[in-house]
């Protein structure tokens, strides 16, 4: 059973005392609901102060993760932040986000080692994939992925970031189907377009695993995720739940998206 999941990236937004609000409101919000994964995802310096904001409720419903990982564990890396220290603060990390891809140039092999990295420090990497530009049959609206774009891009994207992860391990990765051209621009992809990309993504999974961690491994959508066009992605069975970047950043509207999604 491949658990609803909904991942509120918080980017480099909110202070302190905003986060805290908008954690307890989450929390609040979403006491009812049942069966949903809720991974908020706040600046690193803020994931202290909020696991032990939401201690009582941590680890059930509501997970913390961090939006990003370096790939050892200690050294001489000025600025950076090991699994190893963020091991008792989260469950989860944001890895290959294009965001880092693009402003800090984070290549394919670089992510795939901050996914072992994370792996080997018992915490679940949720690896971004996604293409630069909008795909033919994308912007026709006829929802049909470009299959010669798709392949020599996410497909090689998710391949490399994978790469020597192994069967055992494959199971704590979560995968997150994010167009770049649908990410902070309002233009989400339609649900029907961004199914037919993670099914092709759960084929590759099938071809490089086998069909149980096809079928086990939970895949999201990210990019313009709103309150207002949620349910066009999670009704579709290939979807398992979503990456929210903006619409997360207000409490009322991801609570109603954890609803819908609920
Ligand atoms: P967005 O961001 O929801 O604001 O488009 C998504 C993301 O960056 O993961």
């Amino acid at each position: 059973m491949r658990i609803p999941t909904i991942v509120a990236n918080w980017k480099m937004n909110t202070n302190l005392a905003d986060a805290l609000i908008l954690a307890e409101s989450i929390k609040n919000g979403t006491e009812d609901l049942e069966n949903i994964e809720i991974v908020l995802c706040p600046p690193f310096v803020w994931l202290y102060p909020m696991a032990e904001k939401l201690e009582k409720i941590l680890g059930k419903k509501i997970k913390l993760g961090a939006q990003n990982a370096f790939w050892e564990n200690e050294g001489a890396y000025t600025g950076e932040i090991s699994p190893k220290m963020l091991k008792n603060l989260c469950e989860y990390v944001i890895v290959g986000h294009s965001e880092r891809r693009n402003h800090l140039k984070e290549t394919d092999e670089m992510i795939n080692e901050k996914v072992h990295a994370v792996l080997r420090s018992g915490l679940k990497p949720v690896v971004c994939v996604g293409e630069y530009k909008m795909m033919r049959e994308e912007k026709k609206g006829r929802g049909r992925p470009d299959k010669i774009a798709m392949s020599s891009n996410i497909l090689n994207q998710l391949k490399a970031s994978l790469e020597r992860v192994s069967k055992n391990m494959i199971s704590n990765v979560v995968i997150a189907y994010e167009p770049i051209w649908a990410i902070g621009t309002g233009h989400a992809a339609t649900g029907s377009y961004a199914a037919q990309i993670i099914n092709s993504i759960r084929e590759k999974i099938y071809k490089m695993y086998d069909w149980d961690t096809a079928t086990d491994i939970r895949i999201l959508y990210g990019g313009s995720v709103n309150a207002e066009n949620i349910s066009e992605f999670v009704r579709q069975p290939e979807i398992d739940g979503v990456l929210a970047g903006g619409a997360s950043l207000k409490a009322k509207e991801f609570v109603k998206m954890c609803q819908e999604m609920a």
